[in-house]
């Protein structure tokens, strides 16, 4: 039986997911904003087959409840040993360029957040010389877009920051995986027209949790992302620059 930390537990993606834990029995603890969307789901994990479901809320951006959080969880689950991070807000990128504010608040939530979270985790990790941590980044981090590039700047600087975080846990036997979802129909997504390339909560999820099984560093989900990024990755400054993308 794992102790799983879910971190923005009323996320879609976030929710398919831990529905996977819930089947292997492990012991759960949620944090999210909402406590009426963390209650019923921690009453649908508890009938999937969940040993335990506690649930903590606040917001992620307040700093200051982070401590509190970390030790509800333990205390809950008697130790951590698996930690999924999934919160975060798609930036209106038209909205940003006009407002530094709005600029600054999106990669508060989207990068600054989950390093000021994951820095009391990799502390308590590193001593306990076991566990993993996964954060969802987004294929957004590999190369700045102009449809989104402040999103973007702050899953680069996620990517950034478990990169060096992997590198520092790997001598004390601890696992950092770095998940890049494409596109995917969640509520952060509702707003956009949906193609070929998109896919499902549900489907994310069963790549996302083999990856926590297995000893994958990062994934792109669905694999084929990995490719199309190499490609948008490889394209020559040149001609980014003159296309709209
Ligand atoms: N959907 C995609 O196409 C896609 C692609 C690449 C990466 N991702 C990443 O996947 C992750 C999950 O997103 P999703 O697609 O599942 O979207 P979602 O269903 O809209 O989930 C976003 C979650 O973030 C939480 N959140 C936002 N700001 C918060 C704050 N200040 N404090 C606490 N919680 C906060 C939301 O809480 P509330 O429920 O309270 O609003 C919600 O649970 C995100 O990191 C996202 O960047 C998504």
């Amino acid at each position: 039986m794992r102790r799983v930390l879910i971190v923005g537990a009323t996320s879609a993606i976030a929710e398919a997911t831990v529905r996977h834990f819930a089947a292997a029995g492990d012991a759960l603890f949620l944090i999210g904003r909402r406590v009426d969307r963390l209650q019923a789901i921690a009453a649908d994990l508890g009938v999937r087959g969940a040993t335990s479901v506690d649930f903590h809320s606040m917001d992620i951006n307040d700093l200051d409840q982070h401590e509190p959080a970390l030790a509800a969880a333990e205390k809950a689950l008697g130790g951590i040993d698996t930690v999924l991070i999934a919160h975060g807000t798609l930036a209106d990128q038209n909205a940003c360029q006009h407002d530094p504010r709005l600029a600054i608040q999106e990669l508060n939530t989207n990068a600054v957040s989950t390093i000021a979270l994951l820095t009391p985790l990799a502390n308590r990790f590193e001593k306990q010389r076991f566990g993993t941590l996964a954060v969802i980044s987004s294929v957004a981090g590999d190369r700045g877009r102009e449809s989104n590039y402040v999103y973007g700047s702050a899953k680069a600087a996620l990517d950034a920051f478990l990169e060096g975080l992997r590198q520092r846990l790997h001598k004390a036997g601890v696992r950092v995986v770095t998940i890049k979802p494409g596109f995917v129909d969640t509520p952060m997504t509702a707003a956009f027209t949906k193609g070929i390339l998109w896919t499902s909560p549900e489907q994310v999820s069963k790549r996302i949790y083999r990856s926590l099984n297995n000893s994958s560093d990062v994934i792109y989900t669905p694999f084929y992302w990995r490719y199309i990024m190499l490609i948008i990755r490889l394209m020559p400054r040149v001609i980014f620059k003159a296309i709209r993308l």
